[in-house]
């Protein structure tokens, strides 16, 4: 079993790259399907949900090529439809992009359901609603969701009644070669939808209003391969960022979009963080002194949902009470339990956590029970007391390339170690 062993209280020192955005990356890739042609991703993120996506598309029939750790030539010219591993695809959340985008290209899907982080009901029925009104009928069961529209695939105005990434997306990938003219009204306006929708209208799309509530997709007859390169992800970027204020030192975090940054520079300053901002980089003071404050989480611009574990690690450590309202899923709180083995007081009540501050946090056995909630566990054992082991490291690897060489580099005393049984042995990073 792996693990993650961080001895706290070293201040962070120095520069850190972030990787391509996770959560750009994979509905970039399984949007590849709509191509029969050659796609060059660049600046792709080396974690495992994007390694599952690849061995999902590979097993389709697509001819996948690694050219870099980063970069990857995907060419789906000859995938048949219908057929992505039923295993594979309940691994990761993103595997529910491939109804969309063979929907778009075959006029039917046919997909397991998706699997991803547990944070209570994660229903798709917007993803539905949109599926119908493009002209699709849709079955759901077996384990299965299959949408038929080999009558017709036309466009449609379609209006969610919530705000939603993933439907937003798939709606994206459905309509861009179908018949007409697609609206997405009340869309979601995250950065990582702008970046599907660039990549899309690289390869020859007709999508207008990407960003804004108000999407507008022409459907166009096909599409020809491209180059494209990821976007920055904002959330790892916002988790080093959270390492620095809870360690405490000034770190230069390289390769971000401050415009993306904004909610979370905005709440961090608020706290007392110091924050720089450069054209592509920020640098990040902290003397580990940091004030409460409350934040709501909410859809883009709002304060992102994927930060809420990671902003209440700094209100553990704020001189007083600060709160969290989770305000886009039912359930993101299962990271509280963890946190309290070492010494965090966060009450429950209802969407809301109550944080205590002036924790003296101190290290423990604990386990990462999904992707945010492990980097959590990682600031908070940066700067408590002692030694701290994570296990259940999977989860933090679906969406963070390297973080453990990164914050080696920084100068945090981290490693990963393989425990067969009881030894434990260092596993060189
Ligand atoms: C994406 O999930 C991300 N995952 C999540 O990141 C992120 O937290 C979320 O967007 C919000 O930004 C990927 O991109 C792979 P939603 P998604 O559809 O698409 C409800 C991470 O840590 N809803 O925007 O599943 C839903 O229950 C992960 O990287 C419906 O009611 O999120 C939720 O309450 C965690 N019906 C809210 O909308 C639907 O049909 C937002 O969900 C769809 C969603």
């Amino acid at each position: 079993m792996e693990k993650i062993v961080i001895k706290g209280g070293n201040a962070l020192h120095g520069t850190v790259g972030v990787s391509g955005m996770k959560n750009a990356a994979l509905p970039v890739l399984f949007a590849c399907i709509l191509v029969k042609d050659k796609c060059v991703i660049e600046n792709v993120p080396d974690v495992r949900d994007v390694a599952v996506t690849l061995e999902i598309l590979s097993k389709m029939g697509a001819v996948v090529r690694r050219i870099n750790k980063n970069s990857v030539c995907v060419d789906c010219t000859h995938l048949k439809g219908g057929t992505s591993d039923y295993e594979l695809v309940r691994k990761i959340r993103a595997s529910y992009y491939l109804l969309g985008a063979e929907l778009g290209r075959f006029h039917r899907a046919h997909v397991g359901m998706p699997g991803g982080c547990n944070f209570g009901v994660r229903p798709i029925d917007q993803h539905i609603k949109g599926f119908e009104a493009l002209g699709g009928r849709v079955d759901c069961g077996s384990g299965y969701v299959d949408v038929d529209a080999t009558e017709s695939l036309h466009g449609a105005g379609i209006y969610f009644d919530v705000v939603s990434v993933g439907a937003t997306i798939n709606i994206m990938l459905s309509a861009v070669l179908a018949e007409g003219t697609t609206t997405i009204d009340n869309a979601a306006k995250e950065p990582h939808i702008v970046d599907v929708a660039n990549f899309l209208n690289t390869c020859g799309a007709d999508i207008r209003g990407a960003g804004t509530d108000m999407i507008k997709i022409n459907g166009v007859s096909s599409l020809h391969g491209c180059s494209y390169a990821i976007i920055p992800d904002m959330i790892e970027a916002g988790t080093f960022m959270a390492c620095a204020a809870v360690a405490g030192g000034e770190i230069r975090v390289q390769n971000v979009i401050p415009k993306h940054m904004e909610s979370i520079t905005a709440k961090m300053r608020e706290m007392n963080v110091e924050i720089e901002e450069g054209d592509d980089y920020l640098i990040v003071r902290s003397d580990g002194n940091l004030t409460p404050t409350s934040l709501k989480t909410l859809p883009y611009p709002g304060f992102p949902t994927d930060m809420h574990p990671q902003m209440s690690v700094l209100m553990c450590r704020a001189t007083g009470i600060s709160y969290v309202r989770e305000g886009v899923f039912d359930n993101r709180f299962r990271y509280v339990e963890e946190l309290a083995r070492m010494g965090a007081r966060i009450k429950v009540d209802g969407k809301t956590a109550i944080i205590e501050g002036g924790v003296h946090l101190t290290g423990a056995k604990v386990t990462s029970v999904d992707l945010r909630a492990g980097a959590a566990l990682i600031i908070a054992a940066l700067a408590a007391t002692g030694k701290t082991e994570i296990t259940e490291i999977n989860r933090i690897e679906r969406g963070y390339d390297n973080i453990v060489g990164k914050l080696k580099e920084l100068g945090a005393d981290i490693r990963k170690m393989y425990q067969p049984d009881d030894a434990s042995m260092d596993i060189a990073n």
